[in-house]
């Protein structure tokens, strides 16, 4: 078989949780009862925005507020969104998967751009996993290099031994940036951004995995 992979075998697999494993977006477009997905994703791009300017951590939980507030919505919407986290769904592939990589001996981990107890709720619907790093643990959100140095260290691995499995383009450029080889599992046709290329790029994350299965 002819892939990325053919003469490479990451000791570890590390995963963005709200994206690339979890549909995250379904949550947000569901917190808002009135016109749904259009004013849901207006307002989670100005979370993005905000995450994207913040650097190092601030509570999660006002980031959703405060991005609420600045594109209108009403107080209930990032109410409702964080009273829901536990119904947080895994794309479908994602469990078997995910298990399948663990047969196969690969150390799995997850790095994650939200409080320490949403994370740890999120990650245990995605899976088991060797290591989850929060931004809240690390003390900085994505793409800042030192959020991708701290899954690293919690896994007591090199950047040259990972595979970094994105879920959006900032995450590409970051785990690029921080030497790891990345692949991007997009789900959703989110448009490139900057400079960096990933090995491959797919709409279900065991084609995004191709040749590491
Ligand atoms: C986390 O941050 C990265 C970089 O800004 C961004 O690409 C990603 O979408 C963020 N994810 C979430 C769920 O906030
Ligand atoms: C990645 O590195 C390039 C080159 O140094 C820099 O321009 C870019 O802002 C960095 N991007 C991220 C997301 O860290």
């Amino acid at each position: 078989m002819t892939t990325p992979s053919s003469n490479w075998r990451p000791k570890a697999i590390i995963f963005d949780l709200l994206t690339a494993l979890l549909d995250s977006w379904a949550l947000w477009d569901a917190s808002i009862t009135s016109t749904g997905a259009e004013e849901a994703q207006i307002w989670r791009k100005r979370y993005l925005e905000l995450t994207f300017g913040t650097g190092a951590y601030v509570p999660y939980e006002q980031l959703v507020h405060k991005a609420a507030q600045d594109v209108g919505l009403a107080e209930s919407a990032p109410r409702t969104l964080l009273e829901n986290w536990g119904k947080l769904q895994p794309w479908p592939e994602v469990v078997q998967v995910l298990e399948q990589l663990r047969l196969q001996g690969y150390r799995l981990g997850v790095v994650t751009n939200c409080s320490q107890r949403l994370g740890t709720i999120a990650a245990g619907i995605a899976g088991n996993f060797d290591a989850v790093v929060t931004a809240e643990e690390s003390g900085f959100y994505k793409p800042s290099k030192q959020a991708y140095q701290a899954i690293l260290t919690a896994m007591g691995v090199q950047a040259q031994d990972v595979l970094f499995v994105a879920g959006s383009p900032g995450d590409v450029e970051g785990a690029t940036n921080a030497s790891m080889k990345v692949v991007w599992h997009n789900k959703i046709g989110l448009p490139r951004k900057g400079q960096s290329v990933p090995l491959r790029e797919a709409t279900s994350l065991d084609d995004a995995l191709l040749g590491f299965m």
